[in-house]
Parts: C-alpha cells; structure tokens; sequence
C-alpha cells in the first residue's frame, strides 16, 4: 500500500510559531524523509467558511498568506501538493454521503467540536456547516486515501471520528476507505504551545502570538516582553519553570547547539533550569536567549518568504496546478465510492 499524508489549515489569519512547532515543522521533516509516496497539504477555505460565512474576504486573503507560510517553511512544490479546498467539489460529495454514517449526538461528543462551540460562544445558534465539519474532514482524509495525518494534537478527535466513518463505511458497503494514522510532534513540548502572555494557547484575538511572517526586531519585542514567572521578583529569588512561557519555549525550540552557539556558560536547558529554580538568574538574560534562538530558527524562513513574496504569480501558478492534481485523485475516490454505494447507475451495464 502506498504511504500517503493529507494536512491542512485553515486560512484564517497567518500561521504562528504555535503551528510550526505543532505540525509544520514535522510535515517538513516527513516530506524530506523520502518515506512517503504521496503528500498532500490542504489550504481549508471550505471549513474555515463554516464560522467565517460572513466575511469571506478575509478567507480569501489568507489563502495566500498560509500559502506563503507553507513554502518558506520549506513546503516543497516539487515534492508536496498544496491545493485550495474548496476548489475540489468531489470532497463535499463524499461529505454528503458520509453524513448518513454519523449521528448527530456523535459529533455532539466530539470534544474539539465542543470546545470550538464554547470559544465561538454560539449557544443556541451553531451553523450546521460548522457543527458538521468533523465529518467534513474525514472526507478530506479519505478523498486522497491519506495513511498518515501530521496535525496538532487537539486535532486527535477530528482523527478518531474519521477512522470512525471510514469502518462504517468499509462495513456497509465493502472495502473502500483507507484507515488514517495520525502523526503528533515527537518532542512533548511541541504539543501546544502557550501564547506569549501565558495563557494556555496562541490565538489571534487575544494577541499573544509571534508570527512566521513577523520580522526580526517584531519578534525580539514579543520576546522581551513575554509573561515570566510572576513571583520572581527579584534576580536572587528562585523562580519557577512550569507555567512560564519563556521555559515553554525553550523546550519546543532549543537545543544543545544553540547553548554551545550563545550561552556557553550552560550544556543545555536542563543545566539552565536547575540554575533558575535556585534563584540567581534574571528574566531578561533568559529572554535574550529565546530570542536568539528564535531568530536562528526563523531566519531562513524569512529569508523563504521574501523569495516567495516576490514571485506571487509563481505561488498562484502552485496553487492551481496542485487544485488540479487533487482534483483528479479524488475524483478516482469519488467513482470508487459510488461504485460501492451503487450508485453508479449509468455506468452499470
Ligand atoms: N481542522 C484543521 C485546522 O483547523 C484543518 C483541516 C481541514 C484538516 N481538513 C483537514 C487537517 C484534514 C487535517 C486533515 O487546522
């Protein structure tokens, strides 16, 4: 069986370093790795509408800022096909006949959906489009016979509820659907990332994020102003490393090389923690640090950007032929799923 990997985002602002450690930087890693025959990244306009139904422009922008996330991530073209959701009507056919598979009380349970619903407080008034998009995405997975799902971690219920589908599809109409595996960051600490301030994630509205797209002197003022431990008032006081973004941080994006590269006087982050929670060491020294890794880390994707930024019609050019190839890929699902659902009357003989 061929090894297969569908992803996507939604376009609804630009992709953050919360993202990059949490799945970007991974697909990269796997793309790179040779092991996988086919890989597809899905800009998701489609689901990104189903709480967005009224400000499509924004989606629209941002297809191309995610777009441009992806490849000065170091998305390859040449090995990776980036497509436009929306522009692949079979995936929403699929969707329509999976929908007869799942009950409503199902996704009711599904907790991303419901955490989604309380964040967007829509009370009694959740659009049907956006309550159904779980099963939504499994028609995404499904469509390109996807083996492996790179994804961040609160993605995980979205994944069960797809294998979900695709045995209840397989049992009702015959071996059709291929079973996906999700593929989490394998360093614990790039499993969510907390925002800038502290709090418990990065998000747009609450404005704790760095960006990819944020240039170098943007970054070192989010860095310096990070939120720390609140009682480490002085430098002689111990301070504490759970809870503190910087440490949080560090742990997603340090490693040993950068110690040996800018802060000599320790091995690695172990050393400098222990350091920490005896008292002793400032805040300031710790963030000037993150900033300097950080800044290692972000500069060739900067440097990426600035190439993509000044070939937009090239970017365009990517996107379409990449709709188009997933096009046809999911088309071929589509007729085999017809095929099993009888109902592919006029090619019956
Ligand atoms: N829900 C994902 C997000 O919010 C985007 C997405 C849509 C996706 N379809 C998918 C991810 C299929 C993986 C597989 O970012």
């Amino acid at each position: 069986m061929q090894k297969i990997i569908l992803t996507g985002d939604r376009p609804t602002g630009r992709l953050h370093v919360g993202h990059y450690v949490g799945s970007l930087k991974e697909r990269v890693r796997l793309q790179n790795s040779g092991q996988f025959d086919q890989i597809f990244i899905m800009i998701a306009d489609a689901q990104a509408l189903t709480d967005n139904a009224h400000n499509p422009q924004k989606v629209r922008d941002n297809i191309l800022e995610v777009a441009l996330d992806y490849l000065s991530c170091g998305i390859d073209p040449q090995k990776s096909t980036i497509f436009i959701q929306s522009q692949v009507a079979e995936l929403t056919e699929l969707m329509f006949y999976y929908m007869n598979l799942v009950t409503v009380a199902r996704v009711g349970r599904n907790p991303t959906v419901k955490s989604e619903i309380k964040m967007r407080d829509f009370k009694t008034s959740i659009p049907l489009g956006f309550f159904v998009y779980p099963v939504s995405q499994a028609a995404d997975i499904t469509a390109f016979r996807a083996t492996a799902v790179p994804v961040g971690e609160d993605q995980l219920p979205m994944l069960e509820q797809c294998r979900e589908i695709v045995h209840s599809f397989n049992a009702t109409y015959g071996d059709t659907l291929v079973e996906p595996q999700v593929i989490l960051p394998q360093n614990k600490a790039c499993l969510r990332l907390p925002g800038t301030d502290g709090k418990a994630k990065m998000s747009k509205s609450l404005g704790n994020c760095i960006y990819l797209s944020d240039d170098e002197e943007t970054v070192r003022k989010k860095v310096m102003s990070m939120f720390t431990d609140p009682n480490h008032l002085r430098v002689e006081d111990p301070g504490q490393v759970e809870g503190n973004p910087v440490f949080a941080y560090l742990a997603a994006f340090s490693r040993p090389e950068h110690f040996a590269q800018f802060w000599p006087e320790y091995k690695d982050l172990d050393e400098l923690k222990a350091h920490y929670q005896r008292g002793g060491l400032g805040d300031v020294k710790i963030k000037k640090f993150l900033n300097q890794v950080l800044q290692a880390e972000l500069a060739p994707i900067r440097a990426r950007r600035a190439h993509w930024q000044a070939r937009l019609p090239e970017v365009y050019e990517i996107l379409k032929q990449g709709t188009q190839q997933a096009r046809a890929v999911a088309a071929q699902t589509l007729h085999d799923v017809r095929a099993a659902m009888k109902i592919n009357y006029f090619e019956d003989k």
